[in-house]
């Protein structure tokens, strides 16, 4: 309890899943959670399970962090609210995976735009309130992007380190149930927290054995 005590945490795609899930363990571990997802309404539902456990969230709007507006209002929503940005944790994401001949083109794009660019725009946004707090990002996508987002995630540990910002990316496993997800929930509290003072530019698998697997494949 309180491991991450009256620290901001931004927490993107809210809604459901390991967003839900990180952001119920990020508030009942103190810390002042500020949400956001496309489902806007599932993610005030999230707000409301949150001050149901005595924790404390705001969920200002309609957030879409493949849009820079949309994101940087987010943020300064949440500077407004809460005072700075100490941790974000760019979570939401969506992916069109496929075979290479079996989705359309654009689906590379969409889910580039939505696994990476989201990262990049999440953490612009928050960078200089990061850098007053020496702060921390966590990134999160799926196997198919991680060679996408490692590298990213180690570019922000390097451009952070002079501030005292770490960066580190939580990499589940495949899960669409409570337990795995608060698994990675757990990881996510673990990272952000002082604990985790010594952690930076890594990447931590929540995967069980699936990090083994490669997209597509079958058991
Ligand atoms: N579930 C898995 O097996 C798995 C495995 C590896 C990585 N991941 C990654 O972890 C993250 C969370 O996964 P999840 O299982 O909770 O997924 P999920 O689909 O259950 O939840 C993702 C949330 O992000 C929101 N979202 C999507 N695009 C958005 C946008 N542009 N702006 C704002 N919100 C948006 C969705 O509405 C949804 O609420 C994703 O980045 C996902 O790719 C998931």
């Amino acid at each position: 309890m309180n491991r991450l005590e009256g620290k901001v945490a931004l927490v993107s795609g809210t809604a459901r899943g390991q967003g839900r899930a990180a952001a119920l363990r990020f508030a009942s571990e103190g810390a002042l959670v500020v949400g956001g997802d496309l489902l806007h309404e599932e993610a005030v539902q999230t707000q409301r399970l949150i001050a149901r456990e005595g924790g404390t969230a705001l969920t200002p709007g309609p957030l879409d962090v493949t849009d820079e507006e949309s994101v940087r209002s987010w943020t300064e929503e949440a500077v407004d609210a809460f005072g700075g940005v100490d941790i974000v944790y760019a979570n939401a994401g969506a992916v069109r995976f496929g075979a290479i001949d079996g989705r359309p083109y654009e689906d590379f794009g969409f889910t580039m735009r939505a696994e990476l660019d989201s990262v990049r725009l999440t953490v612009r946004a928050a960078w200089p309130h990061l850098v007053a707090s020496r702060g921390c990002v966590l990134t999160a996508g799926p196997t198919g992007t991680l060679t996408g987002l490692i590298p990213l995630t180690g570019q922000l540990a390097a451009q952070g380190a002079p501030y005292g910002i770490r960066a580190v990316c939580v990499g589940p496993g495949m899960n669409d149930t409570d337990g795995p997800r608060s698994d990675v929930a757990e990881g996510a509290v673990f990272l952000a927290s002082d604990e985790a003072a010594y952690i930076t530019g890594a990447n931590l698998v929540v995967g069980g054995d699936w990090s083994a697997v490669l997209p597509g494949a079958t058991t």
